[in-house]
């Protein structure tokens, strides 16, 4: 049969809250038009972020109940020791409340002023922690990402020709790790090729640069390969997954993405003398290196959830899901970042409303009209996040894991193109008041 349906039925259900056009409106206004300060009951179908937003399965709900809470030795951290281990192959498996303190540990070993870390696209706690040791952190997409409407696939592989000017001009000791992200969230959810993987390996092995992965949604990542990379058609996701991971040095983990998990996330690494290091950071911080800030249960929810992302008819599923909601949009005229990425379709706001310059926030507007209109809350990722610093007026959608049917992504790709079809009265908007940094948290607006 053609059609791909939920590998899942619903035991235990959350009821959303239908609200009118008109509360809506008084709901955002009294928020200052910004949607992280919403109450989440106001809201229908809550795409804000596909992090930590996961339903859970019965699994993981029974392996709750069995998470061993002993301050240390916990068996549950042996049971998510185990299951990295046969994924990664790592040798050190470091527990920790999520990824950006995988992140903050990671950086405070190996980084110092005046280091360079290059990567496709660094998340933006990955380059906050980063730039908080004092070193730089590289952007390296390859070109052709820059055109958000070119259909090729792999379109998050990182510019290796870029890569090797990098280590030309600052030198390989100056560069005290590299990175790619799988999939490049901040580039669109593309997925990374083994190829290119593979070539960043060979490039940083012949430099001596240890080489780590920043592998949040390393199962979407590898189901893209499965499908698009000649040669791994009839590959498992686990052997791709291997495979990834067998290239690399370590890697950093937010188990709130590809582990179902609420909360989580873990640092690897091979090197045994960071490892120490790193636990001892870790105890000052974030617990005992067998719990890392995390309960018991939490480790063995994400240990399940590990197994669980990497069944072939969750992520065919998953992906097909992600592609179903850009596909309908974007055939019907809303521009989108081409093509679809894993855990989210990306809006080109600029591109969709040009009669609202980038210095009154397009992809802001197109968010407060999508909650006005339908209720639904999704991302502004451009000039109000990033500043003069933003490359695209994104709207991100991000998909929850698990938690969203059919019906509600037919009712979101109606809701867009319902507002697609009158974008002409969209306005811009000004900022009213904002804080001195991290603004699209608080920041508040007028509209124009
Ligand atoms: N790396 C990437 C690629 C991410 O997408 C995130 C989080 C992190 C690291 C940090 O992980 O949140 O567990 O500390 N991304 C979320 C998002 C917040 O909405 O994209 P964390």
């Amino acid at each position: 049969m053609k059609t791909i349906i939920e590998p899942f039925r619903i035991k235990s259900v959350e009821p959303i809250r239908q609200t009118t056009r008109a509360e809506r409106e008084r709901l955002v206004a009294a928020a200052g038009y910004n949607l992280f300060q919403l109450h989440a009951s106001d809201i229908l179908i809550d795409l804000l972020t596909d992090s930590g937003t996961s339903a859970m399965s019965t699994e993981q709900w029974a392996a709750m109940m069995r998470g061993d809470e002993s301050y240390a030795g916990s068996e549950s951290f042996y049971r998510l020791k185990q299951r990295v281990q046969a994924i990664t192959g790592f040798k050190h498996v470091i527990p920790a409340h999520q990824g950006r303190a995988a992140e903050r540990i990671l950086f405070t070993v190996m980084c110092k002023p005046g280091c360079v870390v290059p990567n496709n696209t660094h998340f933006d706690t990955t380059r906050a922690n980063i730039e908080f040791t004092g070193a730089r952190a590289v952007d390296l997409p390859r070109p052709e990402a820059a055109d958000t409407q070119l259909r090729i696939p792999f379109k998050g592989d990182l510019d290796v020709a870029a890569l090797e000017r990098l280590i030309e001009s600052e030198g390989a000791g100056r560069i005290p790790l590299a990175m790619v992200t799988v999939t490049n969230n901040s580039g669109g959810g593309q997925p990374v090729s083994l190829a290119n993987i593979q070539a960043i390996r060979d490039i940083t092995a012949r430099h001596g640069i240890p080489f780590y992965i920043d592998a949040c949604r390393f199962a979407e990542n590898a189901w893209f390969i499965r499908q698009d990379e000649a040669g791994y058609a009839g590959w498992s996701p686990l052997d791709i997954a291997r495979k990834m991971f067998s290239l690399a040095d370590g890697c950093t983990f937010s188990a709130k993405k590809d582990a179902f998990a609420n909360i989580g996330g873990f640092l690897c690494t091979n090197d045994d003398r960071l490892a120490e290091l790193e636990q001892n950071l870790l105890i000052l911080t974030e617990g005992f290196p067998t719990y890392g800030g995390l309960a018991g249960r939490d480790l063995d929810a994400i240990a399940v959830g590990l197994e669980e992302v990497l069944d072939p008819d969750y992520l065919q599923y998953r992906i097909a899901s992600t592609a179903y909601v850009g596909r309908h949009i974007a055939d019907r005229g809303v521009p989108i970042v081409e093509p679809p990425g894993g855990h989210a379709i990306y809006i080109d706001a600029g591109r969709m409303l040009p009669h609202i310059p980038r210095g009154e926030f397009p992809a802001q507007s197109l968010a407060v009209e999508l909650y006005r209109h339908a209720g639904v809350r999704s991302v502004e990722i451009g000039s109000v996040m990033f500043g003069a610093n933003a490359r695209h007026e994104l709207l991100r959608l991000a998909i929850p894991r698990r938690v969203y049917t059919q019906s509600h992504m037919d009712y979101l790709v109606e809701a867009i193109l319902e507002v697609n079809e009158r974008k002409h009265e969209l306005r811009g908007y000004a900022i009213a008041h904002e804080p001195p940094f991290l603004r699209h948290f608080t920041a508040t607006f007028r509209p124009l």
